[in-house]
């Protein structure tokens, strides 16, 4: 029981800086994925342009109906193809779009590392408004 007690004491004290750093690495994951973002996503992937020879804006792109930008002109692949972009449909994506979804007008982007993936997911949940927790991966 002696030794019980201090790693329980050892455990709950623990449990708060990692709580706190937590916190700490969800803001550099969304910082990183933002750089990410920046770098590959950006130049087409603005957010007010309605620009049909470039993307539409991923503003809460995250649980949103693929291809349903108002007023965008997308491909009739992703307009036609009924998903959601959860996590994990973004992954694919990021993974291999036309690989993914034959027929979309999005060029070839290829992130394979998925923590590179991961930080582009948070920078993307993070411009995201609607609740998370109704998003399912
Ligand atoms: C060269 C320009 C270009 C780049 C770079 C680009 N995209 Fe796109 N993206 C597009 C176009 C064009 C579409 C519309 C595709 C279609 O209609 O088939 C699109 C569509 C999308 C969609 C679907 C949007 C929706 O409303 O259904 C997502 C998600 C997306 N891009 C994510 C990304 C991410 C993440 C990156 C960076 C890793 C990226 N794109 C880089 C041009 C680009």
């Amino acid at each position: 029981m002696k030794r019980i007690i201090p790693a329980i004491c050892l455990a709950l004290s623990a449990g708060l800086p990692a709580g706190a750093s937590e916190s700490i690495y969800d803001r550099i994951k969304v910082d990183a994925g933002k750089a990410v973002y920046d770098a590959k996503c950006r130049r087409c992937h603005t957010d007010g342009s309605t620009d049909d020879s470039y993307g539409p804006p991923l503003k809460n792109i995250v649980g949103r109906a693929a291809g349903t930008y108002p007023d965008y002109d997308f491909s009739i692949a992703l307009a036609a193809s009924g998903i959601v972009w959860t996590p994990a449909a973004l992954r694919a994506w990021m993974e291999d779009n036309d690989g993914f979804m034959p027929g979309t007008k999005m060029r070839h982007v290829g992130i394979q590392d998925p923590t590179v993936q991961d930080f582009v997911l948070s920078y993307l949940a993070s411009i995201t408004d609607r609740d998370g927790s109704a998003i399912s991966d």
